[in-house]
């Protein structure tokens, strides 16, 4: 029998009210949602890949720190990252991790494609000492093990000899995760566009003119890198085409003050890969789906703004020959320099027209579209 998989989205951490498998009956996906909320997986016991990935915030991190919520607090209560927790709605959608004939990159998970897969990815975060920081696989499956529901359903699952094995085991952990991640759960294409364009109801007409905005090449750029069919209307776009690009994100001066990183640190991005090593690459970054995107601030890889307004008057500082435009209306100050300067991709930046404010405000109307049914609530005026 096939487990239909329900995620209730008032979910308590410490009594996960998921659906479970009952009386042995497991499959992959249902022992990967069970893992994916356990926070026996991380060392003080504090934190599940769903503390960061919070279902009902679209599996993005809702925590406040004292930078806010532009990087994630680890399991020891005081370590925070230097990046921005995704989104994995639609995350399975990424292809894997691959050189291109052009000689550019596409596809991998986090911002940099360091994991080539989804298994590979769910590998990470348990070891991660700013994370959940277990010591090593072998602790982690001695973890797993004193869970006897676990036990039983990787005794059905896999090979009833796997626990002798601490490295199959983990890898079966992570297949399992994988698993939970690939259910429609994370991929449900029913927002307000799918809607749309399945003929079911009509977009206001704000949101219509920024839908053509966003497709039409000769204003703006966005299709450029947020559009992966060769079609508009195609329905399974996931607004990314998986490439990887420096739009000239400036650092998060405050997440750099609270990490105390060194001065001179730079996150290079796409060079942070281990099989990539050309400098060209460097402060590249994966182009981010926009499915939800409404729901996931703060925004880029550093969560260095707050707003979808802020993003959108962002790339106008490079189609604008405005005075004006130079100055981040968050702030009141110029846009900070790039992280990265040289390696700016400026020709595919200049391309597209400055906007005009009712511009601006059509295309984060048309992002708000974006926005699952059952993350529509979360859509603030
Ligand atoms: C402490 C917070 C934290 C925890 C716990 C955590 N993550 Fe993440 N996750 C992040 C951050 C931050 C990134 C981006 C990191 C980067 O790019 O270097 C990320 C990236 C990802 C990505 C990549 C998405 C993409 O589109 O590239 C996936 C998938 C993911 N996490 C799944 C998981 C799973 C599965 C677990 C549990 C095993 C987990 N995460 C635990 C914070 C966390
Ligand atoms: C040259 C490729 C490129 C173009 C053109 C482009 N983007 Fe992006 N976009 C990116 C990349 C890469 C990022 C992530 C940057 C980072 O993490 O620092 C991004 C990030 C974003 C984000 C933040 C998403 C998040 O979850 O943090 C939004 C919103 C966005 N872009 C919207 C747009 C819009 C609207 C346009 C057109 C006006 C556009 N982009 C044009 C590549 C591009």
């Amino acid at each position: 029998m096939k487990h239909v998989l329900v995620l209730t989205l008032s979910l308590n951490l410490m009594s996960a009210s998921f659906v479970m498998a009952e009386g042995g009956d497991w499959s992959l996906e249902t022992l990967g949602e069970a893992l994916f909320f356990d926070t026996d997986l991380s060392a003080n016991g504090t934190l599940a890949c769903a503390s960061c990935h919070d279902p009902e915030r679209a599996f993005t991190d809702p925590r406040e720190t004292e930078v806010g919520r532009a990087v994630s607090l680890g399991d020891d209560d005081i370590s925070l990252g230097d990046r921005n927790a995704p989104t994995l709605t639609y995350a399975a959608l990424t292809p894997d991790f691959r050189r291109t004939e052009s000689g550019n990159y596409e596809g991998g998970f986090f911002h940099d494609g360091r994991a080539a897969s989804l298994e590979e990815q769910a590998a990470g975060p348990p070891l991660n000492p700013i994370e959940m920081a277990m010591p090593d696989r072998a602790s982690i499956v001695d973890r797993l093990q004193r869970n006897l529901d676990y036990v039983a359903a990787f005794t059905t699952l896999f090979d009833p000899d796997i626990w002798r094995d601490p490295d199959a085991a983990f890898d079966a952990m992570t297949q399992a995760i994988a698993a939970f991640e690939r259910t429609d759960v994370f991929a449900p294409f029913d927002s307000k566009y799918d809607r749309f364009l399945k003929g079911e109801i009509r977009l206001s007409a704000q949101e219509e003119r920024g839908r053509m905005l966003f497709f039409d090449p000769d204003r703006t750029n966005c299709s450029l890198c947020h559009q992966a069919q060769l079609r508009a209307d195609d329905r399974r776009e996931t607004f990314t085409n998986y490439g990887y690009h420096n739009i000239g994100t400036p650092v998060n001066v405050a997440v750099r003050e609270a990490t105390g990183q060194p001065d001179n640190y730079v996150d290079r991005g796409l060079l942070e890969h281990p099989d990539v090593d050309h400098p060209a690459q460097a402060g590249r970054f994966k182009v981010p789906t926009l499915r939800n995107v409404a729901v996931t601030g703060p925004y880029m890889h550093n969560g260095v703004f707050e707003d979808l307004e802020t993003v959108v008057r962002f790339y106008l500082k490079y189609t604008s020959f405005e005075k004006h435009r130079q100055i981040n209306p968050a702030t009141g100050i110029r846009w900070r320099i790039p992280e990265v300067p040289k390696t700016l991709a400026v020709s595919e930046l200049i391309k597209g027209e400055d906007l005009s404010d009712t511009d601006v405000d059509s295309l984060v109307a048309f992002m708000r579209t974006l926005t699952d049914a059952r993350y529509e609530h979360l859509l603030s005026d």
